[in-house]
């Protein structure tokens, strides 16, 4: 059974997510920064460093929810970015921020499946997705398709929640993410279910070894992990 949402309502799990994310899209950025006492920005800079010898020149960022992720992937100093996403809402607010910032001409935000690209193969230096691999319906059709649109060579970078596996990290990440931040997350958001699905759905999701395994799977080699703040997160590598 796949961990959705909204547990009352029938519709499939893609669905479901594109729903969330749009209600809670106009205090998604701020909540992020909140309940992750900012650590989630050292983070994706952290994955983006791990593509500077690469130079890639033109970015894919999958899931790009409000762009950070591509925001932080100018540093690697690209041609373009461009990101897809299935909720309007968050590309929306996403779009917002661009203009702010001037970077439309850098960054082009559109909306899209990640399990169906509408890119043809072989077309970019490097692929990218932040928190979003474990909210695909399927995610080794999500991992193919990422595959399919890479360069030969090229490589994906991949963050994504893992579960800490050592006392005391474990029992205090527990707590938090079981306790804490539903609670915040619900008087923030307004949205009742977002954020009890996010630690059920990092529970029921592959982290580690386990998740190499999927992307090795889809065609990914020299597959790596790299734990980050005591395993809350990690980053994984792979290239086709
Ligand atoms: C937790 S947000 C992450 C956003 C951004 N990458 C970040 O780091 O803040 C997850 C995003 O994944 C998107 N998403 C989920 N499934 C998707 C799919 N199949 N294709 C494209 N985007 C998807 C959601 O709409 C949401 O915006």
């Amino acid at each position: 059974m796949a961990v959705v949402p909204y547990k009352d309502q029938n519709e499939g799990k893609k669905a479901q997510v594109a729903t969330m994310f749009n209600n809670i899209s106009k205090r998604y950025d701020l909540l992020n920064h909140v309940l992750s006492m900012g650590i989630d920005i050292i983070w994706r800079k952290k994955a983006v460093k791990l593509l500077k010898a690469d130079q890639p020149k033109l970015i894919l960022d999958i899931a790009t929810g409000t762009g950070d992720f591509a925001i932080e992937a100018l540093a690697l100093n690209p041609d373009k970015v461009i990101g897809v996403d299935i909720s309007e809402g968050m590309l929306a607010e996403g779009r917002k921020k661009l203009k702010k910032r001037k970077l439309e001409d850098k960054i082009e935000l559109q909306l899209g499946d990640s399990e169906k690209l509408l890119f043809e193969e072989n077309k970019f230096d490097a692929v990218i997705v932040s928190f979003g691999v474990r909210n695909f319906e399927n995610l080794e059709k999500g991992l193919a398709d990422m595959n399919r649109v890479l360069k030969p060579g090229a490589k994906t970078v991949i963050i994504e929640f893992s579960k800490p596996k050592r006392f005391p990290m474990k029992q205090l990440y527990n707590f938090y993410f079981k306790h804490i931040l539903p609670k915040i997350g619900k008087i923030v958001s307004k949205d009742n279910s977002a954020y009890t699905y996010l630690p059920e759905s990092v529970q029921a999701f592959p982290d580690g070894e386990d998740f190499l395994q999927v992307l090795r799977k889809v065609g990914f080699k020299n597959t790596q992990c790299k734990p980050l703040t005591f395993g809350i997160a990690s980053i994984y590598i792979g290239e086709k």
